[in-house]
């Protein structure tokens, strides 16, 4: 995902450092993310990640991409706390937004994610409006759309979400595309 993310916002020109434990270092790449930091390790690992770089994470964007997805598609948070409030509770000075984690990586690598005419709609949450501000850019420099699916106490909804689609998708085959109706139609006015 930040191999994927990253490339395409070097290609909208944007200076991108990522880092790993075994390439540049994770402290290295946060220290780089002035304007925004993009969290892309496996759920297991996030929480001792952010709470080991949480003083350089204080007053950052810090975007969360992660899925707490486990065997059977199930929410490996199920009962508790969204990964994204675990990671925001890890660094309270941060500012987490949840974003990128419905797609599939090889989505984020097309130039540009369009389907059937239609730019791909990303919905993000986050309760701080100048870090929400920032990953919009960001999504648009990918050429996609921004939706506002609300704070953060909301994100858990977007990892549901992942769960259920990841499910349809690799579990039974399904185009899941196909379970909403257009807005008319869902609003019952059609
Ligand atoms: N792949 C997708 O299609 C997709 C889509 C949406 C969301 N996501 C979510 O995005 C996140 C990253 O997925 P990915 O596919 O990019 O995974 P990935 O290619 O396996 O990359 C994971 C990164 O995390 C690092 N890492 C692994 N274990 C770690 C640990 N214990 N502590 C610190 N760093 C560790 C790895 O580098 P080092 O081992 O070198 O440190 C690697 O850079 C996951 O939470 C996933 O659920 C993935």
């Amino acid at each position: 995902m930040a191999d994927a993310l990253g490339t395409q916002w070097r290609r909208a020109g944007h200076e991108v450092l990522a880092g790993s434990r075994s390439a540049g270092g994770l402290r290295e790449a946060a220290e780089f993310g002035t304007d925004a930091v993009l969290l892309a390790v496996p759920y297991a690992a996030v929480v001792g990640v952010v709470t080991g770089l949480e003083p350089v994470l204080r007053g950052r964007v810090l975007i969360d991409c992660t899925n707490p997805v486990g065997p059977g598609f199930g929410l490996l948070t199920a009962g508790g706390p969204a990964a994204a409030e675990r990671i925001a509770s890890a660094a309270p000075a941060a500012h987490v937004v949840k974003a990128f984690n419905l797609c599939h990586v090889d989505v984020w690598r097309m130039t540009p994610p369009v389907f059937d005419g239609r730019p791909l709609a990303v919905p993000l949450c986050g309760d701080d409006e100048a870090a929400l501000s920032v990953v919009r850019r960001l999504v648009r420099d990918l050429g996609c759309e921004p939706l506002n699916a609300g704070g953060l106490d909301r994100a858990g909804l977007l990892e549901a979400t992942a769960a259920l689609l990841i499910g349809l998708w690799v579990g039974e085959g399904a185009d899941a595309q196909a379970i909403a109706p257009p807005l008319p139609f869902a609003a019952g006015t059609a």
